[in-house]
């Protein structure tokens, strides 16, 4: 039996956390999509689905699955399981990512960890785009949208086990584009370029201006002139999605106001 019987679009997102994963499922739930929330811990995928699907009144609003986007056949039954519950997926955003938080040197890092490391970064979406792009060239259209990062066209000391896979991702993004767009795909990447206001980065960031005193207080008055809010950023992929497509954007950067612009210097 389908779970979406009203046939609603359906978005996949892969790497859903707390922060632009839960925001961006959110969001699209609100204009009415069925969405597809994929991570690899139950308990809080099961969490955010309770949280979305009462805040939007629909109880088939999203559905949980869980997977690892390091495995192709992870991903593969994965995306069976969606196409049989919810139906093909119209939108893919590709949002898991991962990085050491402590930077270290790649004479430091191992090969396992730049493997396991890259495999988030980028294999995921590789195999994702796969999973959903035979339905969506059958009917002529979708949207794919990855999250860059500021390491996706910066190579910082420090960052060998993030940075490779984000550039690659940014080039995988620009094939698929090359190859589909004329079919009806619009793929996206969007370099979000600064800290965003989620459990791990916004949190040390939170906790640093804590230890500030006075001039701390005031950044977290306004943590939105300097940390990017899920929220807000759930308004752009919105943006990306619904594009005419006479005007398509390819690549697409985003920083808080008082950020110093990363990726530009
Ligand atoms: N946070 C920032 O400051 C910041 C800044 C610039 C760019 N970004 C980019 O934004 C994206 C993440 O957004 P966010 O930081 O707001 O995080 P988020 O949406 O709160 O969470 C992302 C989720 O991805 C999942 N994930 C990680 N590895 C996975 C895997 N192998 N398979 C399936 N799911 C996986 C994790 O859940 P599980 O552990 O349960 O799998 C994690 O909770 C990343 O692409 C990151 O590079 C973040």
């Amino acid at each position: 039996m389908s779970l979406n019987p009203q046939q609603k679009p359906v978005l996949a997102v892969i790497g859903v956390g707390p922060g632009i994963g839960e925001a961006v499922s959110h969001y699209f739930a609100t204009k009415n999509f069925t969405v597809a929330l994929i991570a690899r811990t139950e308990e809080k995928l099961a969490k955010i689905q309770n949280t979305i699907n009462t805040a939007v009144g629909r109880p088939d609003a999203s559905k949980y699955y869980v997977a690892d986007a390091r495995s192709e056949t992870s991903l593969q039954s994965t995306f069976a399981a969606i196409k049989d519950d919810l139906g093909p997926v119209n939108v893919l955003i590709y949002n898991a990512g991962s990085r050491r938080f402590t930077p270290r040197t790649i004479l430091e890092t191992s090969a396992e960890e730049f493997e396991s490391f890259t495999k988030i970064n980028l294999f995921g979406a590789f195999y994702a785009a796969k999973c959903v792009l035979p339905d969506m060239l059958a009917k002529g259209a979708g949207t794919i949208i990855f999250t860059g990062a500021t390491g996706s066209i910066r190579g910082s000391a420090g960052l060998s086990s993030f940075s490779p896979g984000k550039f690659g991702l940014r080039s995988l993004s620009q094939i698929i584009t090359r190859e589909f767009q004329s079919r009806g795909i619009h793929a996206a990447h969007l370099i979000v370029d600064g800290p965003v206001e989620s459990d791990l980065v916004g949190g040390v960031v939170r906790r640093r201006w804590e230890r500030e005193g006075e001039a701390g207080s005031e950044k977290l008055k306004e943590k939105d002139l300097y940390l990017m809010q899920p929220s807000d950023l759930a308004e752009i992929y919105w943006y990306l999605y619904t594009q005419p497509r006479s005007t398509w954007t390819q690549e697409l950067d985003v920083r808080a106001q008082r950020e110093q612009m990363f990726s530009k210097m």
